[in-house]
């Protein structure tokens, strides 16, 4: 495996089966109370550029599950935020920490850090791609239906960072990814292109929702307005309308289908209340993993 997480895409398959196969035991040690401190004595930077529940506190836990200790890093507090230089930033950092976590804007921005620290740095969100999210999603795919292989996935929305991660995914894994996106929302094109030729399953984008749908193990959706959309909420809200996943949408995926969504969601708008509670729906088992996932990603990385 590479120094860095930044994208799905430079991982290999023996780097999602490892991923998975460790968080899959870390997950084991700690229903059993076992202590399984990979990390003892090291330390995780992380920087916050942008609001997180999850992403922070399961890095910030599962540092402290594996013997580590972390730094929240938010903007507001460092010198990055006023303008010290990435080079800089990443270079003294590294003199200090094990690892870091960066959650920003641009995909760019986390590359060059990445590029500059003599320590692993780990993508938790940027406006291109959410890796540990789809790490997570995957790892409880696959603990709900054993594996991923020939699965159908239907991505209905925004074709946003988590559109982008998944077909990151799929260009890697042997899974069959339908994207259902209104006109004007596609996700990056340059990763559509890519991850359409290289698929081994397929990548499809279709305009109809109840196309991409038809059949599907797993239906998956994210909210409309990203971190740093609000101003274009108004218009976004005319034009995801017939992209929300209710109840007659999911009625045309398979009987046993399993509703997905990173989080938070907005009830009422890419999904209904009565999806995300209902029985299909492993949101909270998905949103757990990411403990489990990122424990797994950091030990691997920074042991
Ligand atoms: N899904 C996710 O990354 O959640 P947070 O924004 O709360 O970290
Ligand atoms: N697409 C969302 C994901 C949040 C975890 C965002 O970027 O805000």
């Amino acid at each position: 495996m590479k120094k860095d997480l930044l994208s799905e895409y430079d991982l290999e398959r023996a780097d999602f089966e490892s991923i998975f196969e460790g968080a899959h035991r870390l997950k084991r040690l700690l229903r059993e109370g076992k202590e399984h401190h990979l990390l003892k004595g090291k330390t995780l930077g992380m920087i916050f550029d942008k609001s997180s529940t999850r992403t922070r506190i399961s890095f910030e836990v599962g540092m402290f599950q594996l013997g580590g200790v972390s730094l929240f890093l938010s903007n507001r507090d460092t010198q990055l935020g006023r303008g010290e230089i990435i080079a800089d930033s990443a270079r003294i950092m590294s003199r200090y920490l094990n690892g870091i976590m960066i959650r920003t804007f641009s995909q760019e921005s986390v590359e060059e850090f990445a590029r500059h620290a003599t320590i692993p740095v780990i993508n938790g969100l940027t406006d291109l791609l959410h890796p540990c999210q789809l790490l997570s999603d995957l790892f409880t795919i696959i603990e709900k239906r054993g594996a991923y292989e020939g699965l159908k996935v239907a991505y209905v929305g925004d074709g946003n960072n988590m559109a982008n991660s998944w077909i990151n995914a799929a260009a890697k894994l042997p899974f069959h990814l339908d994207l259902a996106c209104p006109d004007g929302y596609d996700p990056d094109v340059a990763i559509l292109k890519r991850g359409i030729a290289e698929a081994p399953a397929g990548v499809v984008l279709h305009r109809d929702p109840a196309e991409a749908v038809r059949d599907a193990d797993v239906v998956y959706t994210d909210v409309w307005v990203s971190m740093g959309q609000e101003a274009e909420r108004e218009e976004k809200m005319k034009r995801f309308q017939g992209y929300q996943v209710n109840r007659a949408l999911i009625d045309r995926a398979k009987k046993d289908v399993l509703v997905m969504h990173c989080l938070p969601a907005h009830r009422g708008e890419e999904i209904t209340a009565e999806v995300i509670d209902g029985p299909r729906s492993v949101i909270i088992d998905e949103a757990e993993n990411r403990l489990h996932v990122q424990k797994a990603v950091m030990a691997i990385l920074m042991r």
